[in-house]
């Protein structure tokens, strides 16, 4: 890890030059300052993931931290979890037919207005180690493809459907006989606040690119899914310990939850943020 200068009321030290950071000097229990709390927004946009350790947080803390960044998200299947609505309770035992995040995503990027970060405190970590979780940098992801086929994905816009992960791999009925949220959004988009590019697609949850042939979507999804995927540079990789709390940027990040500890049990508790802007050209 690399220690970076510039903040005065944290410690900030990166874990890969461009992705994740480890934070230190911060009880989350607490209001921040107005000080530490304008460098640790600063740091997420740096860093788009940050790592805090040893926090002692109730679910009422957790939830006052992330109010701090936005009004709190309702996950679409939050009915099968029960509890309070505000937190995903993300629990995988010997018993589970699924854990949550076992693939590359972007969380809840089917909903018109995506959740603009989210908050994992870790409870209880896997007896035999293990259960990480990976964060791919989408700013990279885009950054590392050629002009050319930056200007073929311009202005294409895909659509991305919650049933596909929580109707066809969860096997969740949505709610009282409603349906699960399907929205399109532009394939690249624009950070909304540090106006970088992103590429804006997902295994998790995009069906298809719109107005092209089926052969053709499947085609630059597959491909661009597999640069994700086999790029490891783009990757920084999460070790939880009980009581760690990572925040992600999800608007300009992947992350896919590591299920290598079966039959041993992992526990975790989820707040994200709703998003303010749908995501845009
Ligand atoms: C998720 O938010 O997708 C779950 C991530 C994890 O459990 O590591």
């Amino acid at each position: 890890m690399v220690a970076q200068a510039g903040y005065h009321t944290i410690g900030v030290n990166s874990i890969t030059p461009h992705i994740g950071a480890e934070i230190s000097g911060v009880d989350l229990s607490q209001p921040l300052a107005n000080e530490q709390f304008s460098e640790v927004y600063q740091a997420w946009l740096d860093w788009k993931v940050l790592v805090f350790r040893d926090q002692q947080l109730s679910g009422e803390q957790h939830k006052a931290f992330a109010r701090r960044f936005g009004a709190l998200h309702v996950h679409p299947m939050q009915h099968s979890y029960g509890g309070d609505p505000e937190i995903l309770r993300v629990r995988t035992t010997k018993d589970s037919r699924y854990t949550a995040g076992n693939g590359w995503h972007t969380d809840v990027s089917c909903d018109e207005f995506p959740p603009l970060g989210s908050m994992l405190y870790m409870k209880e970590t896997p007896e035999c180690g293990g259960g990480d979780t990976l964060f791919a940098d989408m700013y990279l992801a885009y950054d590392l493809l050629s002009d050319r086929f930056k200007a073929m994905l311009d202005g294409l816009v895909a659509v991305h459907d919650g049933a596909i992960p929580y109707l066809g791999s969860y096997q969740v009925a949505p709610p009282n006989g409603s349906t699960y949220p399907r929205h399109e959004h532009p394939l690249v988009c624009t950070h909304p606040e540090t106006g970088k590019k992103i590429l804006y697609v997902n295994s998790g949850f995009t069906s298809h690119i719109k107005d092209l042939a089926p052969t053709e979507s499947r085609a630059i999804l597959q491909m661009l899914y597999q640069h994700i995927a086999q790029t490891p540079r783009l990757i920084c990789r999460v070790q939880w310990e009980p009581n760690t709390l990572t925040f992600w940027d999800n608007r300009c990040t992947q992350h896919h939850a590591v299920w290598d500890y079966y039959p041993h049990s992992r526990y975790g508790e989820r707040v994200s943020i709703v998003g303010t802007q749908r995501p845009a050209a």
